[in-house]
């Protein structure tokens, strides 16, 4: 298959084009601003395959969207492109709409257009969040719950899925969206819970664990994630919504305290800070709809753990640059302290 992959530079995006180009034999362009989280270290182990191109611009660009469809003459188009750190979302949130309500309204509208030259077939496939059910207490969102998010991430995103959603009802584009719940492994950018902490944990800095700590995340590795995605992408059908869960849920605290064990650091750098305003207590997702389709999860997350904490202890290449360089000036604005080394 022919794929326009938006966002293919980041964390999510580039697991998915190694998995299509080494294990589907797809054609992939990645179209890709690359913001302070997207990378071409990602591309380090398919950069030359003659299958891959990569074209630097914003969704929210249609100069640059009109070239890379000419370009990719896409049998499909899947949009990861996002900004998707809550923490940054609270303390600026104007990316956030930009990217997702302008940038995936321009990404519709040239699906559109592509669709209406009749020149192929074309699905659109827009990757999400749990994050856009909001919280919930006890048992489990299924693709019926209410869409109610609290963060200005979780909003837009939402936002974003309604107008996908309406290109299907409105103009019967063949859209689809994917839903996951909170990703880890290896390449994800040390701004999110676990790479933070195992970095932190190695270089001896503080473990600063928002709140009591008891805030539970439905894990799921990246690359059953992006299989998921894979799956919804050619077996969904136009116009649903597919929810994509881990198979396991596990307070923040066990999860920072099972690092500490990995990494042989000391329980003393563990350290309570200010929680995070409007702070999600729980997600889970039900994946029952994916699963019908034959997807399943393979990874265990105390399996996945142990081997993300191996990856980036032996991945200086990709973390050094990112930790010497604006992530330090990031992490002292938002922790009110420096990194030590
Ligand atoms: P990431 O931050 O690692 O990567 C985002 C990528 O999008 C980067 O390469 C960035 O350069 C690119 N990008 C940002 N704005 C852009 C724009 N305007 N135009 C073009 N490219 C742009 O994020 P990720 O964790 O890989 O997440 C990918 C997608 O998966 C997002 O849509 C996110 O909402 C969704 N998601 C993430 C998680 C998670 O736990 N990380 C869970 C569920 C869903
Ligand atoms: P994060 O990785 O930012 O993902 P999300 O907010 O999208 O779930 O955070 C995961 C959980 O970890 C969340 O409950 C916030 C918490 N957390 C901390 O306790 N300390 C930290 O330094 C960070 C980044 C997150």
């Amino acid at each position: 298959m022919r794929l326009l992959v938006c966002g293919g530079a980041g964390f999510i995006g580039s697991t998915f084009v190694r998995q299509r180009l080494r294990e589907h034999g797809d054609e992939v362009t990645v179209l890709d601003k690359l913001t302070y989280a997207g990378r071409e270290e990602n591309f380090h182990d398919f950069a030359g395959d003659p299958a891959f191109r990569f074209l630097r611009g914003a969704i929210e660009d249609r100069e640059a969207v009109a070239a890379a469809t000419a370009a990719a003459r896409p049998e499909a188009i899947v949009n990861f492109a996002a900004e998707t750190h809550v923490d940054r979302s609270i303390a600026d949130p104007d990316a956030f709409v930009r990217t997702h309500a302008l940038g995936t309204h321009v990404l519709l509208e040239a699906a559109r257009t592509l669709t209406g030259t009749g020149e192929h077939e074309l699905r659109f496939v827009q990757v999400s969040t749990d994050e856009v059910y909001g919280s919930i207490e006890q048992g489990t969102f299924t693709e019926q719950s209410p869409l109610a998010p609290s963060s200005p991430y979780s909003a837009t995103k939402a936002g974003a899925d309604l107008l996908v959603q309406s290109y299907f009802h409105t103009y019967e584009l063949p859209a689809l969206i994917c839903r996951g719940s909170n990703n880890y492994g290896p390449y994800q950018y040390p701004e999110k819970l676990i790479p933070l902490m195992i970095l932190n944990a190695v270089h001896g800095d503080a473990l600063p664990v928002y709140g009591d700590g008891m805030q539970v995340r439905n894990w799921i590795h990246a690359t059953d994630f992006a299989r998921a995605i894979g799956h919804v992408l050619e077996h969904g059908d136009a116009g649903e919504v597919y929810n994509a869960g881990g198979p396991d849920e596990e307070p923040n605290i066990a999860v920072v305290r099972r690092i500490i064990e990995l990494t042989g650091a000391s329980e003393s750098q563990l350290e309570r800070v200010s929680d995070r305003p409007g702070h999600d207590r729980r997600y889970s997702l039900s994946s029952e709809k994916v699963r019908a389709l034959g997807w399943l999860p393979r990874v265990r997350f105390e399996d996945g753990l142990a081997d993300t904490v191996r990856w980036y202890r032996e991945s200086s290449w990709w973390w050094e640059p990112i930790r010497s360089g604006e992530y330090r000036a990031y992490y002292e604005r938002q922790y009110g302290r420096a990194l030590r080394s």
